[in-house]
């Protein structure tokens, strides 16, 4: 690459995956970027100079030279917007404008690093264009002069095209994780600011803007997603000039980072997708996450967790009963949640004790790890490391370690308080406790809870706030557990699905997508979830047919489709099932393993279906070979019966035989089943099924039917699974 001066800028294109973005890198100013979305195509370095030219803002009662935003917006610029570096020394230096640059290029990487001798700053951003298409960023600021610098806010930001004209992120709250909401773009802010200390089920988790009316599969759209687990905000900013920008950073406590002489602060990585329609930018979070070297490879275990089946009634005859009905059942993995350890017979106490309690496993966990290990079966247990209830031995020994600001506890929720990770000896307390138990026990798998806000969570050894710092020690002891103990996994469960993010997926191998598990809930929870994270990354459980959140009533069929498409488990006192239940839990299991290849390896494809009461989505194999759908009626919409569903994404060319897997559910009155569903199926083509779609069953409401495809000229590989 030429050097850049400030005279002659270089333009520069990156490229992946069908997305293009065109850098404009110059002596003086920090990157911008000129175009984010679709592939522009092989340029020359005349045609992006000229594409640039074209791009070249205009200038209309502003400053006299064109307001170039950069990715890290500055207000010196002429950028009437939100800046992106925000801070003082004492009132001064408030305005940084950064020159100086120098940027170096590897690949599709792209490292700018320039100074403001003014303030005695040096920011360095980096831009990297992924093989998947997304795009993401980070940036960081070094203090150079000799006072103290009070960082206020760092983020990056990025330029969304102007046909962007509705955004849509998500909300929610316990046990309704991951609701979409939409709106017109309009000129303002949509800011989404989180100060839980935790990602939150009401995150916005990938906010997104995009042309009229887009859907799944069609219209264009630009998302954003803030890659970190404590406090973070994401915006979108939409100008009276026609500009929107999307932004995205960590949030930053007041005082909660003063940058000494030479020290540094870092943004996480902020992802940015994009593609036309939703399922095309979710692909490019699934394909990056899926070419991770730590993305787990191996076959996803059908998994019992004890929640919902005991509670805290821990009785080992009753748990090693569960267990055998588990392994009839064809169960790989048994996960111990809540109640094992020391003074925790309800969630009043006992977090931060983290010895097996002799009380109710008086011979400890080996009786029933024996049993698994006999069974074939990997053992798996909860922790809540980053807590601890005031009554425990824990708080009781060291009071000041529990995160709270000068002069006050702070409030308690769930009973409990937040362990202060950043106090060496409290992080090392935990890490030994843990590693010692995984150790001794065998254990294969964690469930790491965290069940509550960080409210006032201040740190007793500095006195100023405690979430950034506390944050990244969680990050820190994740990593180090899995550097002590190869192959352990972790799932990241938060109030059930309140951690969510690729920060904490850097260091764990699943979520926990939500407490609720009624299929009714689940079905838009994980249609949602969806949009950050493939299937395998998700928890996705059967449970009983009375649903212990929302109290409804359901079929087992509905209940175990809805969790096929996840990372599939079961968390429900099995040892009550009637024979007939039994025997149809076996047989989804036996789907689950058949599928889980498809169902884990597959594009996600979610449909527009014209009905809102209907929802249709499934996976499709990467080769166009094979698919799975699940076709659900959530409520009796007012025309019936319905349309058929428009199938996206197979082989045009190529014609699949359709079948239904699993029993067939009820059907409204005076309704057949549609032609596929009877016996021997039928065969379509990927073109048909596109055009004019599948028949749907007129199914009773909360009912799912699944459907599978394969391609008629594929040869079956011999099941990896079985
Ligand atoms: C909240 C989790 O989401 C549940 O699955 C369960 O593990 C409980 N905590 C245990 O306290």
């Amino acid at each position: 690459m030429p050097e850049a001066t400030s005279a002659t800028p270089v333009h520069l294109q990156l490229r992946a995956a069908g997305t293009g973005v065109v850098l404009r890198l110059s002596g003086d100013e920090l990157p911008q970027i000129l175009h984010w979305g679709a592939d522009l195509g092989a340029a020359s370095d005349e045609q992006l100079r000229e594409f640039a030219a074209n791009a070249e803002p205009a200038l209309d009662n502003s400053v006299d030279v064109p307001v170039r935003i950069s990715v890290v917006p500055e207000h010196a610029a002429g950028w009437m917007g939100a800046p992106g570096l925000r801070g003082h020394r004492s009132g001064q230096a408030w305005t940084p404008q950064v020159g100086h640059l120098n940027h170096t290029v590897q690949g599709n990487t792209v490292t700018s690093r320039g100074v403001d001798r003014n303030s005695e700053l040096e920011l360095e951003v980096e831009i990297q264009l992924l093989d998947s298409g997304l795009l993401r960023l980070r940036a960081s600021v070094t203090n150079l002069g000799s006072s103290d610098y009070n960082l206020e806010q760092l983020v990056v930001a990025l330029p969304v095209s102007g046909s962007a004209v509705e955004t849509m992120d998500q909300a929610g709250r316990w046990s309704k994780e991951r609701t979409p909401q939409r709106r017109p773009l309009t000129v303002g802010t949509h800011l989404r600011e989180n100060r839980r200390g935790r990602t939150g089920a009401d995150a916005a988790t990938v906010l997104l803007a995009g042309e009229e009316g887009f859907g799944f599969g069609h219209g264009e759209v630009w998302g954003l997603h803030v890659g970190f687990s404590g406090n973070h905000l994401t915006y979108v900013e939409h100008t009276s000039a026609g500009k929107t920008l999307l932004g995205g950073g960590e949030l930053l406590l007041p005082g909660e980072i003063v940058l000494k002489t030479g020290s540094s602060y870092s943004t996480p990585w902020v992802y940015a997708c994009h593609g036309v329609g939703l399922d095309a930018a979710a692909r490019q979070f699934h394909n990056h996450l899926r070419s991770r070297p730590q993305h787990p490879t191996t076959l996803r275990p059908v998994t019992l967790n004890t929640w919902e089946a005991v509670y805290f009634d821990h009785d080992l005859t009753r748990i090693l009963a569960l267990a055998d009905k588990a392994a009839e059942l064809g169960v790989e993995r048994f996960v111990l949640d809540d109640g094992w350890f020391r003074g925790r017979r309800d969630d009043t106490a006992g977090l931060g004790d983290w010895y097996v309690d002799e009380d109710v496993w008086p011979q400890g966990l080996q009786p029933l790890t024996d049993h698994l290990a006999t069974l074939g079966i990997e053992f798996g247990l909860w922790f809540e490391p980053e807590m601890i209830n005031p009554e425990s031995d824990l708080a009781r020994e060291h009071p000041d370690w529990i995160l709270q600001p000068v002069g006050r506890m702070p409030l308690p929720a769930r009973h409990q308080q937040v362990l202060n990770l950043a106090i060496p000896e409290a992080y090392d307390y935990i890490r030994d406790r843990i590693s010692e138990l995984v150790g001794r026990c065998n254990i294969g798998y964690i469930k790491w809870d965290h069940n509550r806000d960080l409210v006032d969570a201040g740190s007793t050894a500095t006195g100023s706030a405690g979430v950034h710092e506390q944050t990244l020690a969680t990050y820190r002891l994740l990593a180090e557990l899995k550097d002590r103990h190869p192959g352990l996994e972790i799932e990241s469960c938060s109030s059930g699905g309140a951690r969510v993010d690729l920060g904490i997926l850097e260091h764990t191998d699943r979520v926990w997508a939500s407490d609720c598990i009624d299929p009714l809930e689940r079905q838009q929870i994980l249609r949602w979830t969806a949009q950050l994270l493939p299937p395998e990354l998700v928890g996705s459980h059967v449970g009983s047919s009375h649903s212990h959140t929302t109290g409804r009533t359901h079929d087992l069929s509905f209940r175990a489709a809805t969790a096929l498409f996840g990372h599939y488990g079961i968390e429900w006192d099995i040892t009550l099932l009637t024979a007939a239940e039994q025997q149809e839990l076996a047989h989804w299991i036996g789907v689950y393993k058949e599928h889980r290849t498809l169902l884990h390896q597959g594009d996600v494809v979610r449909v527009d279906h014209p009905t809102p009461e209907i929802s249709a989505h499934g996976v499709i194999a990467s080769d166009r070979s094979a698919a799975l759908f699940e076709f659900t009626v959530l409520s009796r919409p007012s025309c019936w019966p319905p349309v058929p569903v428009r199938l996206r994404g197979l082989d045009p060319e190529r014609s699949y035989s359709i079948r239904q897997l699993g029993p067939t559910p009820p059907l409204g009155t005076n309704n057949n089943s549609p032609a596929w569903m009877n016996d021997g199926g039928i065969r379509l083509s990927g073109a048909m099924l596109a055009a004019a779609g599948l028949a749907m069953p007129p199914l009773q409401p909360e009912h799912s039917v699944v459907v599978h495809l394969e391609a008629a000229d594929h040869v079956q590989a011999p099941l990896a699974d079985s």
